[in-house]
């Protein structure tokens, strides 16, 4: 959601600023500010919009303050103007805070100030902080603290006294050498440099200042001045953390001369399957030597043990990967499996299974609905016996995150930093976590023989090559055919079954994060019970066709498509594609595969056309309106 930065040191702070937010961007940027502090007051400048406007408005009014905080937005409270932009200061223009979150019992702390005659500028929640610091910090001579420990204090205070999920960074203009950074169930992390340190919302932002990274937990509260930084816990305790490097390459988040983030991780998708592969494929592991171990290095004994069911919860293209995971599970471990949406599952959960591992998928390890889900699961089965208690597993790209410090396990898909809104590489890389995990659970408790597990393995490793040639010889074409839907297209079908309906999901899911062109995605077995009464001769329709258990099918719902006009589009196999020919107007045509693994390859035309679709329409493809990379709010 909003993104947060903070310096403090020896530069001029707001280049700094400026550069980190726009390394925030992704994950809200429909308004940002800074605030500094600038001989002896705060100077705040606030920007409605992109980051540039922010940026040239900074340009006019280039200061050397040495300390300051900078936030790009995601509104939550308050529509995106300026007046609701952060920072946002206390009555007096002493105190300026941003933060990232949302807090719940605001509205009683603002009704609280405002009989004591604090006026509000803003139609944030935020705002009632740095009032209500303003306001503890009447008394802190009357406490007699010392002045090095006021600030700190009133913030412990304040935040003692806020409900809900956030992260802050403070600074006050009568303690110019101070920064306070909180962190209550949002992301914030530290940077270590010579003489500097440095807060951000996401460690990675951090990469081109320093690899010195500390991210905080839940209920720390670090104190950055230029000697060091200090944590302590809401209690006012000290306590201590070390700071770890970090082995990321901060070339990962340049475009590198792609138009766009996202067309840089679509083509970023045959490296992250190899290195998925390499790091988890056991190359000693042949079906006819009898093999006694797993042919996966994925380590997962003992939450993978004697498991009677699993359940999956994450959101938006996790949770499509997720229904890949479950049909995997199911037809190829013989685990019974359920999805969930990890909004629905926090306050419907299931009856308690036992033996029941719960796997969290997410890219950016910080969703605020699967992160609570994860967590209340855990709460509901503590106590109980051993068999009920929670065996908690994470699939993420972001080893660092807060998911990974919640569950016990995690399969790190290796697929590096997402910078697009739209996922690509990081979808692709968590359905190959599920391969593992599959293969890994099937082989351990030998529900197909080795020998198939050995044929998915040898499909596995063509993965990367056939997406090279999908990439090779289908880009000019798909980007022929997006011209097409440009400009009238107003609603798109995608259909599909089996394992590859997820794929119609996720690229109808595509399609509308960025082209905001309106889509649906059906199981094609369902068209004929309602929504087939959509169809004309304005709404294509997108059939992944893959050969296999369903094939005939899917291109009989296709037929029933085309006889209303529909102009259908088909994705499917080269080889297939003369046959297929009679029945679509469009082909969108993938390499020979294993229909078990078809939707590693069957996705990718369709992140393509998507792309394309927008980039034709002139869309801001890798920030779409209204939508953030890292969804920290409920
Ligand atoms: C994907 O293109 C979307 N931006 C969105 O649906 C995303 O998948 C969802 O918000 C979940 O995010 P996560 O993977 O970081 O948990």
């Amino acid at each position: 959601m909003c993104g947060i930065v903070g310096y403090i040191g020896t530069q001029a702070a707001t280049d700094i600023l400026i550069s980190g937010l726009e390394r925030l961007e992704y994950r809200g940027y429909d308004s940002a500010g800074v605030a500094t502090i600038l001989e002896g007051n705060i100077n705040c400048i606030k920007a409605k919009g992109k980051l540039y406007n922010l940026r040239e408005k900074i340009e006019r009014d280039v200061n050397p303050a040495q300390i300051g905080i900078g936030h790009t937005r995601w509104a939550t409270h308050g529509k995106p103007e300026e007046r609701n932009a952060h920072p946002h200061l206390d009555m007096e223009k002493r105190i300026a805070v941003v933060q990232n979150g949302i807090i719940e019992n605001y509205q009683q702390i603002r009704d609280e100030l405002k009989s004591k005659g604090y006026e509000f500028r803003s139609e944030t929640d935020t705002e009632v902080i740095p009032n209500l610091i303003a306001e503890v910090l009447k008394t802190a001579e009357e406490d007699f603290l010392p002045r090095y420990a006021r600030l700190l204090a009133a913030v412990q205070k304040t935040v003692n006294r806020l409900k809900g999920a956030f992260a802050l960074a403070i600074i006050c203009a009568d303690y110019p050498e101070e920064i306070i950074a909180v962190r209550q169930q949002a992301p914030l992390a530290i940077g270590f440099g010579q003489g500097e340190f440095f807060c951000n919302s996401d460690v990675t932002a951090l990469l081109p200042h320093t690899r010195a990274v500390l991210s905080l937990e839940n209920g720390d509260i670090a104190k950055l001045t230029p000697l060091g930084v200090e944590i302590y816990n809401f209690a006012g305790d000290r306590i201590s953390r070390f700071p770890r490097t970090l082995d990321w390459n901060p070339v990962q988040t340049e475009k590198q001369g792609f138009r766009h983030y996202m067309l840089k991780e679509i083509y970023e998708q045959p490296a992250v399957v190899r290195t998925c592969l390499d790091t988890y494929i056991n190359p000693n592991w042949h079906a006819d030597e009898n093999p006694d171990f797993s042919p996966v290095n994925i380590g997962l004994s003992p939450i993978t043990d004697d498991l009677e069911h699993i359940q999956i919860l994450a959101c938006g293209t996790s949770w499509h990967a997720a229904l890949i995971g479950k049909y995997l599970l199911e037809q190829v471990a013989g685990i019974p499996t359920t999805v969930d949406y990890a909004s629905e599952f926090r306050y419907s959960p299931k009856p308690i299974i036992p033996n029941t591992l719960t796997i969290g998928v997410t890219q950016s390890g910080e969703t605020a609905d699967t992160i609570a889900a994860l967590e209340s699961e855990r709460a509901r089965r503590a106590g109980l016996e051993p068999k009920f208690q929670a065996k908690l597993l994470a699939i993420t790209n972001r080893a660092e995150s807060s998911i990974a410090q919640i569950c016990d396990r995690i399969i790190d898909t290796h697929a590096g930093i997402e910078i697009g809104v739209a996922a690509t590489k990081t979808f692709v890389a968590q359905t190959m976590g599920f391969y593992f995990l599959s293969l890994d659970l099937a082989y351990r408790r030998q529900a197909i023989p080795n020998s198939r597990i050995e044929e998915i393995i040898e499909g596995l490793r063509h993965i990367p090559s056939q997406i090279e040639t999908i990439l090779d010889t289908q880009a000019d074409a798909i980007e022929e055919l997006a011209h097409d839907f440009a400009t009238e297209t107003e609603d798109f079908i995608f259909i599909g079954r089996g394992i590859n309906f997820p794929i119609a999901l996720e690229g109808a899911l595509k399609l509308k994060e960025i082209s905001y062109i309106h889509a649906e995605a059906y199981p094609a077995g369902e068209m004929k019970h309602g929504p087939i009464a959509l169809l004309d001769n304005k709404v294509p329709v997108v059939a992944v066709a893959m050969p296999g258990s369903v094939y005939e099918k899917v291109i009989s719902n296709a037929q029933e498509a085309k006889a209303r006009d529909a102009r259908l589009i088909g994705v499917t196999t080269a080889m297939n594609a003369t046959e297929a020919g009679h029945t679509f107007d469009d082909m969108l045509t993938v390499p020979e595969v294993d229909e078990l693994i078809s939707p590693i390859l069957s996705i990718i035309p369709l992140q393509m056309l998507s792309y394309h679709i927008a980039a034709i329409k002139g869309l801001d493809v890798d920030q779409p309106r209204n939508l953030a990379k890292s969804v920290t709010v409920e």
